[in-house]
């Protein structure tokens, strides 16, 4: 019993692929108690229990339920924003703005009052923006409120390169900084595979197609699915900063923060690599970049400024 209630809570908004698959991954690395909330009826209730009789098979000690009712996320650790709409095949993630922006700040609402002190993980696209709106609905501190996109955006890059190379994923480091949008900035010339560099391995164009397909690697899920988008890599890349925040594991990851002159940019979110940690963002890294590679950063931020001020927030 005593050990059981020691554990960390996990609130994930959103019961979908993205919310369920993040809630089972925790739940089956014990990572923490989890509450599955979603304004569908029975569905987070379904999906939670039906996760938490599995526990004992993953040798898990996590509690799983699932609710409506955010009394039930009261006093989370960690909250994980996954609501609103997917895309559609052809839909940018801007596309999604104003619908999701109003689901978010409803859910920013009720966290804010329920969970004062929670670290805010969103997914919700279009990310950044939605990062924001969620920063300026909870009023939290911004190092509490990080946006997923870069690991997600990095570990899309790593599979690329070991399908190309034949290396595994765990010999190749990537860094994909940006905006998770259209204009995100894989930046190769940090990519390193069995300590090489990718130039040094692959030529100019297959470095090109994988920075292409790396870039369209959402949309290109979103093709296959066609009714719904990606959610077992994004799922595992939301687990991954959570692992960071709890102190289990200390790479450095790209994550969506508010910079505050960092790389020459002020008062939006973007992805930059971050370290994690008990206090959410702990610090920012700054990586000596090109300057073709800071234009492009520049590029990406001014896409997600736009964004954030068409909401008027
Ligand atoms: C993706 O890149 C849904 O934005 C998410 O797949």
């Amino acid at each position: 019993m005593s050990d059981i209630s020691k554990n960390k809570k996990v609130t994930v908004v959103g019961a979908g692929n993205v919310g369920a698959t993040t809630a089972q991954l925790i739940a089956e690395k014990g990572l923490a108690d989890v509450v599955l909330i979603d304004i569908i009826e029975g569905i987070p209730q379904g999906k939670a229990l039906d996760m938490f009789e599995a526990c004992p098979l993953w040798h898990s000690s996590s509690r799983v339920a699932g609710t409506n009712n955010y009394d039930d996320t009261a006093g989370s650790d960690v909250v994980v924003i996954t609501a609103g709409l997917a895309r559609k095949p052809g839909m940018s993630r801007d596309g999604l703005l104003k619908a999701n922006a109003d689901i978010v700040k409803k859910v920013a609402e009720h966290i804010r009052s329920t969970s004062p002190e929670a670290i805010v993980i969103v997914v919700s696209n279009p990310m950044d923006a939605m990062a924001h709106v969620a920063q300026k609905v909870t009023g939290f501190p911004h190092n509490r409120v990080i946006g997923m996109g870069g690991v997600l955006d990095t570990s899309r890059m790593r599979s690329f390169i070991s399908l190309e190379t034949g290396v595994p994923p765990k010999k190749i480091k990537a860094m994909v900084l940006g905006g998770h949008g259209d204009l995100m900035v894989p930046v190769y010339r940090l990519t390193t595979v069995d300590g090489k560099n990718i130039a040094e391995v692959l030529s100019d164009d297959k470095i090109q197609a994988i920075v292409e397909r790396t870039k369209s690697g959402g949309a290109e899920i979103v093709s296959h699915l066609k009714t719904g988008s990606a959610y077992y890599a994004p799922a595992a890349s939301t687990v991954e900063m959570i692992e960071s925040i709890f102190g289990i594991k200390d790479e450095a990851l790209p994550s969506s923060v508010l910079l505050n002159g960092e790389y020459g940019i002020s008062g939006v979110y973007v992805g930059v690599p971050v370290e994690l940690g008990p206090h959410g963002l702990e610090k920012i890294i700054e990586l000596e970049l090109s300057e073709e590679d800071i234009k492009a950063l520049h590029t990406s931020a001014d896409a997600v400024r736009e964004l954030v001020d068409k909401l008027e927030i």
